[in-house]
């Protein structure tokens, strides 16, 4: 098994029968979903709420039943990914575009079990460009103010060079910091620009980290 997966298949030890659950995005969720699926094919029974269009057809394929958020009053845990996890458990998330709802889901879960292989555990955050989803209109002005607080911000671009856009009809800027001096404050900064719909700073979130390694072990970051 390679490190995602084996993070990932420990992460879902933690379901059981009866919970609602949430589906991360990106390559490490895309195991947790598989591992969700053969479970569920055995017979456990739980409800699932997906963090994007990719994981809700991930969850269809496998015959994971599927609730509407709207309908989800708690959800017991979420299982996701990370582009970057800190010594304090803060994330940077959406690298995969799907910061929004992730982060809709994270807040409504008691647990958030978040899974990565070791290359995205880090000692400070920001190596990784951060994403910010921001509205399409005005969005030149929106990306000024994001230069302000001090980095390179760059629109997401598809392969056909076309603007990336997210599950909720917005724009993503990547946003090349390189070190975050302070994300706690930067969070404050980020919401107080009226174009910035959310951002990938997951602070103060997630309840367990899971590290998969190269040699097929999985450890809980303390
Ligand atoms: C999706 O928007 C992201 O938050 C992912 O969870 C994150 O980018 C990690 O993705 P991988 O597991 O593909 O590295």
């Amino acid at each position: 098994m390679q490190a995602k997966q084996v993070a990932a298949v420990r992460a879902v030890q933690s379901i059981q029968e009866g919970m609602v659950v949430g589906l991360g995005t990106g390559s490490t969720a895309y195991y947790a979903i598989q591992e969700i699926g053969r479970r569920t094919a055995e017979g456990l029974q739980i409800k699932a709420v997906a963090t994007s269009v990719q994981s809700e057809n991930l969850a269809k394929e496998l015959g994971i039943p599927l609730i509407p958020f709207a309908e989800v009053e708690v959800i017991d845990v979420t299982i996701d990914g990370a582009d970057e996890v800190d010594g304090s458990w803060n994330l940077i998330k959406g690298g995969g575009g799907a910061l929004l709802r992730e982060k809709i889901v994270a807040a409504a879960s008691k647990q958030l079990i978040i899974i990565v292989d070791e290359s995205k555990a880090v000692g400070q955050l920001g190596k990784f460009p951060l994403p910010v989803e921001i509205v399409t209109f005005a969005s030149e002005l929106t990306l000024r103010k994001l230069e302000a607080l001090g980095c390179k911000p760059v629109i997401r671009l598809t392969a056909s060079n076309e603007p990336f856009i997210t599950d909720n009809g917005n724009y993503t800027v990547d946003c090349h910091f390189d070190r975050i001096e302070d994300a706690d404050q930067l969070n404050l900064a980020l919401h107080a620009i009226p174009g910035v719909v959310d951002h990938g700073l997951f602070l103060h979130m997630a309840t367990q980290v899971i590290v998969g390694y190269a040699d097929g072990s999985a450890r809980e970051l303390e």
